[in-house]
């Protein structure tokens, strides 16, 4: 397995340009199942994440090429399984969302239940109960979704807490359904929205992407289309931090700065400069010193949890208390300890994180456990005095694409060193 070593307490300074949304590229590559022609999609990133799902796309029997590096090219008219297997599910729960378009387009599918980052327990009772109200026929059998209907139709689905893959799953199940279908509690993130869009490019009928209440009119066939993913808002997230937490001076170029508001609102509280330059790119100044916060993880448009190990590695060298509280995903913290090896000084309490501001980290050798876990020790190691030692990175290729190329055009020292434990 590799492994990242990085000399820290060098500020990094220069322009880095944002790769495509993972998030958004997985649901829109698996809404290529609905086409009835070639579908073209540009900005994808090239991560692992998306080689599995592009695996389980070719398992199903769909063309899939990549002609240019961040181009991909699926032809989905030759299906010839309906099963997305085990050993490609497991390691990517965000495999599930080939159920609702196999199910809408060819009345069956049989998929593994997922696996994914080792965050909680994250069921997909919201996706299963919906498709039956759709007229789904669901069991769960040896590990499987087992799935199959005389024909997906319209109905109203309430979530009563948002679902962001849910909502996903039954928009493209409804694209392709007898009548209406109306999502009430959809979840607003920019990725849902950039999924609609895509729909819609295929001749999709959706209102309200974006907003709590979601209509889809269904259609009797969708075309294939040429499609740009957005940019990895998680990622703009990732490099202001970067910024923020070496004292450094950072260009984000191809950011949508309307997609990181919340995030970029609570590094000001902080002291940091933050300004939108022309032509969509962020700067971000961390030659400051950093006032303590308060964070809370809530859906979007509020602070997202997939920001919160990256804010907590910052809130550890600020001067003062801050707390951090998690409440999307339990068992999201297991960045704690391996902060507090690097000389955080951190409190869990339940849901919340006390943190009592540091000075400066301390390199360490520490262990990556889940995706954005793993970015935060990255973030800590470029702030700490000495070299960090970051072990089982496979988990930052998952979803940050050349993180380690991007930060040494920056000025960092991160070398890959690759096989071992
Ligand atoms: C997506 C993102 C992930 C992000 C998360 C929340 C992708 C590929 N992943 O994950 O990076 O952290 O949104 O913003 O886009 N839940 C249920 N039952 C369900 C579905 C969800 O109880 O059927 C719970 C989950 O356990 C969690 C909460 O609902 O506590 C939100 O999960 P959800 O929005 O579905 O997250 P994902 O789509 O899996």
């Amino acid at each position: 397995m590799d492994k990242f070593i990085i000399q820290g307490g060098i500020s990094l300074e220069g322009e880095v340009v944002i790769s495509g949304s993972k998030n958004a590229a997985l649901p829109v590559l698996c809404s290529s199942i609905l086409a009835d022609g070639p579908c073209i999609y540009t900005n994808i990133p090239r991560l692992r994440d998306i080689t599995t799902i592009t695996d389980v796309l070719s398992t199903l029997g769909m063309g899939i090429e990549r002609p240019e590096r961040n181009t991909i090219t699926i032809d989905p008219t030759n299906l010839v399984s309906y099963e997305a297997p085990y050993e490609l599910v497991k390691s990517m729960r965000a495999s599930i969302l080939v159920l609702g378009p196999l199910l809408a387009k060819y009345k069956r599918a049989k998929v593994s239940l997922p696996g994914g980052c080792a965050i909680g327990v994250r069921p997909i009772d919201m996706h299963l109960k919906a498709l039956t109200k759709m007229g789904a026929d669901i069991t769960l059998s040896h590990g499987y979704v087992m799935a199959s209907t005389e024909g997906i139709k319209g109905a109203t689905i309430v979530f009563d807490t948002p679902t962001v893959g849910g909502t996903e799953n039954i928009m493209m199940a409804a694209t392709l359904a007898q009548g209406t279908t109306v999502i009430q509690g959809a979840a607003k993130e920019p990725e849902v929205v950039d999924l609609a869009n895509a729909l819609i490019t295929m001749g999709a009928r959706i209102e309200g992407a974006g907003e709590s209440t979601i209509t889809i009119e269904g259609m009797s066939s969708l075309s294939g289309l040429e499609y740009e993913v957005i940019p990895d808002r998680i990622e703009v997230g990732t490099f202001l931090v970067a910024g923020a937490i070496t004292r450094g001076d950072l260009l984000i170029k191809g950011a949508r700065a309307e997609h990181v508001v919340a995030v970029a609102e609570k590094l000001s509280e902080m002291g940091v400069v933050i300004t939108e330059e022309d032509g969509g790119a962020i700067r971000v100044n961390g030659k400051t010193d950093l006032r303590p916060v308060q964070v809370e993880t809530v859906p979007y448009p509020g602070f997202p949890t997939d920001m919160q190990a990256q804010i907590m590695a910052l809130a550890c060298i600020s001067q003062g208390v801050s707390t951090i509280t998690e409440n999307i995903f339990e068992n999201r913290y297991m960045h704690v300890p391996e902060l507090m090896r690097m000389g955080g000084r951190l409190e869990e309490k339940g849901p919340t994180v006390i943190v009592h501001g540091v000075d400066q980290f301390q390199g360490a050798s520490v262990m990556a456990t889940d995706l954005r876990a793993s970015a935060s020790l990255v973030l800590a190691a470029l702030n700490a005095r000495g070299v960090t030692e970051i072990r089982r990175i496979y988990h930052l290729d998952r979803g940050y694409e050349e993180l380690d190329r991007k930060l040494n055009l920056l000025g960092a020292k991160v070398m890959r060193e690759r096989g071992g434990l």
